[in-house]
């Protein structure tokens, strides 16, 4: 998969180089390009913002820089070696070429970034990040964008951060290792919460048996399988009715059992 992140701050994005994405990019799963939004401005003080129309406080981003930012971008995966097109060689394969990405810009006014929505981008070939600044992007930077390629956009909570960089770095994170290699155990996206089942995980615990007090439960000792299972989703359920009631509210009524229903 290919991911363009567009912002002012491409120091940001640092932490991509870490971690699992970071060993993802290393063993070609993942090509993650950075660009500086101000390499698109074209005056001396490579201005990329403007007073808002209307009135009112805070600066809005310029639909033309971040407009011709996009038209290279998406240019750079459909270019082929040969027509002279800035696509840096870093000898990274990218499936993308002649292919359309996806853009992707964060914002708190986005559609609620789920683990359904981390399943739907894990499946497109090419991402491209636009980080929003100050009071955000003007409109028709996306309206134009969505003429040419689909557009999501996409809020990772109910609460307001700075800019798009750091949802961008949630959502890369989120959809990469659901790629294909990255994560080592693929049981580990299985059982984790938001899986399958709708639920939060249960509690996990490791040695020693007992620490300040305080014991591992004795049915995870007890070699019992299905003791285990069953210990495993009652605690689920138990824990996503008090924390996460409105999950349990989503999930198909059957898939659940009469067990199920007595916790
Ligand atoms: N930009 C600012 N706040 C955001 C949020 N909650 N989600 C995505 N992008 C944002």
């Amino acid at each position: 998969m290919r991911v363009d992140v567009v912002t002012i701050f491409p120091d940001y994005l640092a932490p991509l180089e870490l971690s699992l994405v970071g060993k993802a990019r290393r063993a070609g799963v993942l090509d993650v390009r950075v660009h500086d939004l101000r390499e698109w401005a074209d005056d001396r003080h490579r201005t990329v913002d403007d007073t808002p129309y209307g009135g009112g406080a805070g600066m809005v981003m310029k639909p033309d820089v971040w407009g011709e930012a996009l038209d290279d971008v998406v240019a750079s995966g459909t270019a082929t070696p040969d027509d002279g097109a800035a696509t840096p060689d870093d000898g990274v394969a990218t499936p993308d070429d002649g292919r359309r990405p996806r853009l992707v810009v964060p914002t708190p006014s986005g559609r609620r970034f789920d683990q359904a929505c981390a399943h739907e981008f894990a499946a497109e070939p090419w991402l491209v990040f636009a980080c929003g600044r100050y009071e955000g992007i003007d409109e028709r930077f996306v309206d134009d964008a969505a003429n040419r390629i689909p557009v999501t956009e996409v809020s990772i909570g109910d609460y307001v951060l700075n800019g798009g960089e750091v949802a961008a770095l949630v959502v890369v994170e989120a959809v990469a290792r659901l790629l294909p290699g990255v994560v080592g155990n693929p049981d580990s996206l299985v059982e984790e919460s938001h899986g399958v089942d709708g639920l939060l995980e249960y509690p996990v615990y490791t040695k020693p048996p007992s620490w300040r007090g305080l014991d591992v439960p004795d049915v995870l000792l007890s070699g019992h399988h299905g003791k285990v299972a069953r210990w495993r989703r009652d605690e689920a359920l138990r824990r996503t009715a008090q924390r996460r009631p409105d999950l349990i509210d989503r999930i198909d009524p059957e898939r659940l059992d009469a067990h199920d229903r007595a916790v």
